[in-house]
């Protein structure tokens, strides 16, 4: 059952993200920079590397938690972990549960370190694992950061999935305080408002990943892996990514951006609201489902020249400079933060 849902996800994120991104429409084209015709830099002033738990990560990109526990999954890991190595990206594998039930899909986590040896790899378990749980997928990966997610919507939409959560945060401290490695929370693109930030921060957590609306939408996947789609009026559900950053703005955690990265231009736009480094899903699965690690090797080298470009042309030499820009917000989004009281 499990093995099979991993699959589904696969073949029905692929289908959501079939086609242009750069048309679809997104909050983030809320977010304006004011054009300032002087403001530019030199390129070879720029400098793309970024702090992320303790660690400087070469470039502000990663590739986020997808998938793994079957056969083809663990051939599209490897394939990620080989486009991560040649770019320098960080990556992390997708829930570490089928390893937990089977310890023989092993493997197909484990491609992802074996093909990246020296790269920052992040295990990914939910919020039920146990500390022990956890610091078994952080030995076999030996990861240098767990993520854990969380995802009550899509939950709610399985049939099959969980119906209790209120022992969440007392876990994510179990866990926080035993596994050894900093702790990222997630969420899985329904977006980590302001006060579940907060939140974190007194839970021991090292970083938290906003992951929003606007990319992969799980209710959209999990409606779609039966006929009755009994929850289809929560498609759509959560915070977009660049609302999340803004609510999240100051609540006491670094930030990582994630849902919904259509281009480059997406990732500038989330780094000046104040994240640390940019994560995409779905887009890349597409790219490398497609054509394998080469396919997405070149889409990556052309996100981080194009990523380059921008700041150049921005005055930023460094993406945490890019959060000195000046922007404008309008539409859905200026509403957002007028409603929020964020300023
Ligand atoms: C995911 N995502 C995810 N997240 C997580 O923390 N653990 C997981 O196991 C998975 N599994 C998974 C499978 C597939 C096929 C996709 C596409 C995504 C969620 C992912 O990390 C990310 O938060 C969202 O997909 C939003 O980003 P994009 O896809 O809009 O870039």
């Amino acid at each position: 059952m499990n093995a099979t849902r991993k699959d589904d996800h696969v073949r029905l994120a692929v289908a959501q993200h079939e086609g242009p991104h750069a048309d679809r429409p997104s909050t983030f084209d809320d977010v304006r920079f004011v054009h300032h015709a002087l403001a530019g830099t030199d390129r070879d002033r720029v400098d793309l590397t970024t702090t992320v738990a303790g660690r400087t990560w070469p470039v502000p990109l990663y590739i986020n938690a997808m998938t793994g526990g079957t056969a083809a999954t663990g051939r599209i890991n490897r394939d990620l972990a080989i486009a991560a190595r040649e770019t320098g990206l960080p990556i992390a594998t997708g829930s570490l549960s089928p390893y937990l039930k089977d310890p023989g899909t092993a493997e197909t986590f484990t491609t992802v370190r074996r093909h990246h040896p020296d790269g920052f790899v992040m295990a990914n378990l939910n919020a039920n694992a146990t500390p022990e749980q956890a610091r078994r997928v952080v030995g076999l990966l030996e990861a240098d950061a767990l993520q854990i997610h969380l995802n009550s919507v899509q939950e709610t939409v399985m049939p099959e999935g969980d119906r209790s959560f209120g022992h969440w945060p007392a876990a994510i401290t179990a866990i926080a305080e035993a596994v050894g490695v900093p702790v990222i929370v997630k969420e899985v693109g329904f977006g980590l408002s302001g006060r579940t930030v907060a939140h974190l921060a007194r839970l021991g957590v090292a970083a938290a990943d906003v992951a929003g609306r606007g990319g992969t939408d799980f209710a959209r996947i999990e409606n779609g892996r039966r006929p009755e789609a009994d929850y289809a009026y929560l498609e759509g559900w959560g915070l977009s990514t660049a609302e999340a950053l803004l609510d999240a703005r100051d609540s006491g955690l670094p930030l990582l951006a994630s849902g919904g990265v259509r281009h480059p231009l997406d990732a500038v736009r989330a780094l000046a609201l104040g994240a640390r480094a940019v994560g995409s899903s779905g887009p890349f699965l597409t790219t490398v489902t497609a054509g394998g690690p080469d396919a997405l090797i070149a889409r990556i080298t052309t996100w981080i020249d194009q990523l380059t470009a921008l700041m150049t042309l921005l005055g930023a030499p460094t993406p945490a400079d890019l959060a000195s820009c000046e922007l404008l917000l309008t539409g859905a989004l200026h509403e957002f933060c007028a409603q929020r009281g964020i300023r």
